[in-house]
């Protein structure tokens, strides 16, 4: 099977290729995933996003452009933090850089469950569901938002 791999981020490369370069049919791309998307001809049987890209992709932009890679019956799956409450679309992060820096801003698109579940039904997904799980035993209260979408 092809497995693809896609960041911006060459770090996050080289972590990925220390973690799983082993991995036969392994592929990964410093790309941003709407233009690896685009250029792509395979098509995928499924797609994920582990507090990846889709968290920090306007999803208008990108879910179309997966919806049109994935095979018929095909899979999206993707995790993130849940929204937190009174704050939902895009949501602007300053990342603090050197005394001499602007900030690097870092923006990320926060739904509840079922504003997901809508985005995903109008742009042409079925069999959609989204769900916050509980945090693991343990001092953290927040939990991980899932959602599961076909092509
Ligand atoms: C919070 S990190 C999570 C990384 C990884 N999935 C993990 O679980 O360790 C988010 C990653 O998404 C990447 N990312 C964000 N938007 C992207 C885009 N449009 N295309 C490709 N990568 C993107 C960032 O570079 C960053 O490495």
């Amino acid at each position: 099977m092809r497995a693809v791999g896609v960041d911006v981020s060459p770090q996050q490369l080289v972590a990925a290729r220390e973690r799983w370069g082993w991995t036969p049919g392994l592929q990964l791309h410093q790309a941003d995933a709407i233009s690896f998307l685009r250029e792509d001809r395979e098509g995928f049987a499924a797609v994920y996003s582990v507090y990846g890209a889709v968290w920090f992709t306007d999803p208008a932009r990108l879910l179309p452009a997966i919806r049109e890679r994935l095979r018929p019956g095909g899979r999206l799956v993707f995790s993130q933090r849940p929204p937190v409450e009174g704050c939902y679309g895009c949501q602007a992060s300053y990342i603090p850089r050197g005394a001499d820096e602007d900030p690097l801003v870092v923006k990320r698109w926060d739904y509840e469950p079922d504003a997901w579940e809508r985005l995903l039904k109008e742009h042409g997904f079925s069999d959609v569901s989204a769900d916050v799980l509980a945090a693991p035993p343990g001092n953290r209260k927040t939990g991980t938002l899932i959602v599961r979408a076909r092509a």
